[in-house]
């Protein structure tokens, strides 16, 4: 490949090139056959020529992936150099589809050359006779040696395997570090490389496919010099971390291996003096990966032949086979899962709450899998887990800076918890009725105020969403290290329900909390961390104003921090977990002192009876985006980013619909790279790049909101349609629009399904609007400005009634809602008011202030407009007027609002 490929004809745009790498392939196939069907039917000399540079593009990418291969597309070129166009087009899309198919992941037909042509030929060289269902991958070696002898040394490859190895791979070969790079970007399949030392680094900065991920891997130090092995094994460990890697020198090996950075390496080897040994090690490194500690034990378990004298009568199945009336369930659900169900925690199995065998091992392999400490299994979803962790970590009183807009569970965390919210707001999108993220100043305010009223020693947690459920997502990084500038032993919990996947994106892990955690563990120790703060102390001096600090980027003081990470994720949102499949990630230096307390909080919270089939699909997940989480992940995106691409620029669709950019749900202030939409095919590498490392909030391109409110629908409506007339179902909505989220089960068909729909809907609306008369025209139109323009001011909290406030008078805004919570409990000091009374507006106006005696929570749009112990306000009482939702959590239309009384001699403050 030469250095300016394989980008420089972008038919995507740069930042979605470099967040679906591997989707680059599929567009240099998508022209080939785009042109080969021309050239089959015109024959014209033009499409030829396109075709023949079409090809060359196609040969810089595909020589890092085994299949086709070198001999298969000679053979495409051959057709097109004998002008036989029908051949071509014939092979090119028997390549793509199988390539498309991954059939030749577990065909092995689809290696054999004579099925690509009528014309019977040889088979492949590389051809594979044992495929079936043992898993494939491929092996990426980095060699010295002659273009000459790389057929031998792949043969060599080949040669050494064993009708009973349990995994089958094939050798892809590259010459130096560049492409060693770029193969790992592009190609998913790559499950391990090895290193054959002394080849070359080539000019890494001048690929502008490699410079894309300069946020990521620092390039600038590799260079051709004796540490070259180890740059590169590092850079890769920075791309895909679960990549095995192992190194073949002829120097002295074992100095090498007395060195700290031989840890990147599994194993390290003289100089092919042992195939066979590279051979198994490789096999036994996927075999660590695949290894599902629990699930494989389960697997056993329920094979045999065992008598239960314990609960759960539907263990082993006999109440549901032999029944008269129940068997249907054991047909629709096969006997495996009664087999596997126990409510045992011997005999083979572990406990949930005091693992000490497979589960266990299997949690200490979830960990090591997303760059974690530890890691906890849950099996009540994240709802689950962020109680947990509030509760292991904060004790009555101490104070939390929490995302108003997050997800109940916190709110109900901090209430059992007995901690005290101080609510921060997130931006609001109020065309969209929704919220973005909490900017960062805002944080900082709350905790600069907190300490300006000594009460910065309580503030024991940042509690933030990210990325929140519409895809707004933080620079994890930047809060961390800002944060803990001005309180260096702040806990961080960040609700990543939704963006569990994220760690399988080179690019987004960095702003996931545990990839965070990690860069600034390593940055920490760097004497620039040092220079940085010294620097930073003198520039400021001892008593630097609010204004000062709010308006610096601070840096944390290395010897002061104590960095205590917690993740919690929903891995059945995006992961192959079974619903409720949520996992706790740990990356806490301060673990060992709140251990106890979090084994308390897993026994207050977590059932006695989990679910044997939620923590095997927990095992497995981990397992499977280790093994191709890479690809998959890419896929989301590329799917994503194609849906975006095609709603919007189609003419008819964008009539009615729009799926929003990042500049739609990311005010300017808070996209510094001026990025306003991943299609944009005038991105400058230099804006994408910016905008993935730097940007305060970041759009998961992964969640789409389609706006749908100038077709006329409401979200609410609109999400009935799709589900009810056309099998599409979606995440949430807001007043009018509607959450798409593409994740790893996504194909281009469900594209094609998408669009059609789209196109079928917005045809029917353009014919209601054409065939009807003024008056339908103006019902319509009425219809849209309600929804688009005509929307209610989202409420910001207001504050904690002084009754539930240690400090009334101080201008912050923390407050105990478990006081609050638990005085509704008395009937008689609770009252209602309905909503259309004129009651209310007196209230307002002359008191005694109207106080929430619960949460409200209206859906959408989600978050609680009231939470107990809150002052009900004007902007309040307007929104919930407004409000046209039919699900609204904690209100009762019938009885009104429920208010806390004011109750004489009682309540302080
Ligand atoms: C941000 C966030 N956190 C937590 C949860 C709860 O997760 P689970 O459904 O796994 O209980 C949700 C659910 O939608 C959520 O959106």
């Amino acid at each position: 490949m030469t250095s300016s490929t394989p980008c420089d004809q972008p038919v995507r745009s740069l930042i979605s090139t470099t967040l679906a790498t591997p989707a680059l392939r599929a567009d240099r196939w998508l022209l080939v056959l785009d042109l080969a069907r021309k050239w089959s039917t015109t024959n014209a000399a033009d499409i030829k020529k396109s075709l023949s540079s079409s090809l060359e593009k196609l040969d810089e990418v595909e020589r890092f992936f085994a299949y086709p291969g070198a001999q298969l597309l000679e053979r495409l070129k051959s057709c097109l150099s004998d002008d036989d166009n029908k051949a071509f087009l014939r092979l090119a899309q028997r390549i793509s589809t199988t390539i498309v198919s991954r059939k030749y992941h577990r065909d092995a037909s689809a290696w054999n050359m004579d099925d690509h042509d009528d014309e019977p030929l040889n088979r492949l060289p590389q051809a594979i006779t044992h495929l079936k269902s043992t898993p494939y991958f491929e092996v990426l070696s980095v060699v010295p040696h002659a273009r000459s002898r790389w057929p031998l040394i792949q043969e060599e490859a080949r040669g050494v395997r064993r009708a009973e190895d349990d995994f089958i791979y094939q050798p892809v070969i590259v010459g130096n570090a560049q492409d060693a790079l770029t193969g790992i970007l592009l190609n998913p399949d790559i499950g391990a490389v090895v290193l054959y030392e002394g080849f070359t680094a080539q000019s890494l900065t001048e690929n502008p496919l490699l410079a894309a991920f300069q946020s990521v891997i620092d390039f600038s130090t590799i260079g051709d010099d004796e540490t070259l092995v180890l740059q590169l094994a590092q850079a890769i460990k920075k791309i895909r971390p679960e990549m095995d890697i192992y190194l073949l020198s002829d120097r002295n090996i074992e100095t090498l291996a007395g060195k700290p950075e031989s840890r990147f390496f599994n194993r390290i080897f003289y100089q092919m003096e042992e195939p066979l040994e590279l051979h198994l090690s490789i096999l036994e490194g996927i075999r660590n990966r695949y290894k599902t500690p629990f699930f494989d034990n389960l697997k056993r378990y329920a094979q045999r032949p065992i008598a239960t004298f314990h609960a759960l009568p539907i263990a082993r199945g006999k109440s549901v086979f032999t029944s008269n009336w129940i068997s249907d369930m054991g047909e629709f659900y096969g006997p495996n899962l009664f087999l596997a169900e126990s409510s045992a925690t011997t005999g083979g199995l572990d406990s949930l709450l005091e693992p000490t065998g497979n589960i266990k091992d299997a949690q200490a392999m979830a960990a090591q899998a997303f760059g974690a400490d530890h890691a906890f299994f849950v099996t009540n979803g994240t709802s689950t887990s962020n109680k947990m962790v509030l509760q292991a970590l904060l004790a009555p009183g101490d104070i939390v800076i929490l995302d108003r807009n997050c997800h109940k569970s916190h709110h109900y965390g901090c209430v059992l918890a007995g901690a005290q919210p101080y609510y921060v707001e997130a931006f609001p999108l109020v065309e969209y009725s929704m919220y973005g993220g909490v900017p960062l100043r805002t944080i900082k305010q709350a905790l600069l105020a907190l300490k300006a009223h000594g009460d910065l020693a309580r503030v024991k947690m940042v509690d933030l969403t990210n990325c929140t459920f519409d895809g707004h997502v933080y620079d994890t990084r930047r809060v961390m290290e800002e944060c803990l500038a001005i309180k260096p032993d702040l806990i961080f919990l960040w609700d990543e329900a939704w963006f569990g996947f994220a760690h399988w994106s080179p690019l987004l892990r960095q702003r996931t909390a545990m990839g965070a955690a990690a860069a600034l563990t390593e940055a920490l120790t760097r004497p620039e961390a040092q220079q940085a703060w010294d620097k930073q102390a003198s520039t400021l001096g001892n008593t630097p104003d609010d204004e000062t600090l709010l308006n610096t980027r601070l840096v944390p003081d290395p010897r002061a921090v104590r960095l205590r990470v917690y993740q919690t994720n929903s891995v059945h949102k995006s992961m192959s977990a079974l619903r409720q499949g949520s996992i706790v990630l740990v990356k806490d230096v301060d673990f060992e002192h709140v251990e106890s307390q979090f084994h308390e909080a897993v026994f207050t919270h977590a059932s006695t009876s989990p679910n044997l089939q939620i923590i095997a699909s927990l095992d497995v997940a981990r397992r499977q985006m280790q093994l191709e989480g890479y690809g998959l992940v890419s896929n989301a995106l590329q799917i994503a980013l194609e849906i975006r691409k095609q709603v919007n620029s189609h003419k008819l669709i964008s009539k009615y619909f729009r799926v929003l950019n990042s500049a739609e749900m990311i005010p300017g202030a808070f996209r510094q790279s001026g990025l306003t939409d991943y299609n944009d095919p005038s991105i400058s590498w230099d804006k994408a790049l910016q905008s993935i490392k730097t940007d305060e909030f970041l759009l998961d391109p992964t969640r789409m909101t389609l706006s749908c409110g100038a077709a006329g629908f409401d979200g609410t409506t609109f999400k009935n349609i799709l589900a009810d007339k056309f099998n599409i179902q979606l995440n949430k909505t807001s007043r009018n629009s509607v959450l798409l989220q593409s994740n790893i089960n996504n194909t281009r068909s469900d594209i094609a399904l998408l669009i059609r729909v789209l196109v079928d809907i917005a045809t029917d609306i353009d014919k209601k609007i054409a065939d009807n008369d003024e008056e339908y025209q103006k019902t319509f139109e009425n219809r849209v400005h309600a929804l688009v323009d005509d929307l209610p001011e989202l409420p910001n909290f207001s504050h904690f009634d002084d009754r539930y406030r240690d400090q009334p008078k101080a201008p912050t805004l923390h407050g105990d809602i478990r006081r609050a919570f638990y005085d509704a409990y008395n009937e008689a000091e609770c009252e209602y008011i309905p909503l259309d009374s004129p009651e209310i507006a007196k209230r307002l106006q002359s008191g005694p202030a109207l106080v929430s005696a619960n949460f409200v929570i209206p859906y959408p749009p989600g978050f609680p407009i009231m939470v107990p112990g809150q002052v009900i306000t004007q902007g309040i009482v307007d929104f919930m007027r407004k409000l046209d939702v039919k699900e609204i959590h904690g209100f009762n239309k019938a009885l009104g609002l429920k208010l806390l009384k004011r109750v004489p001699g009682k309540n302080k403050g």
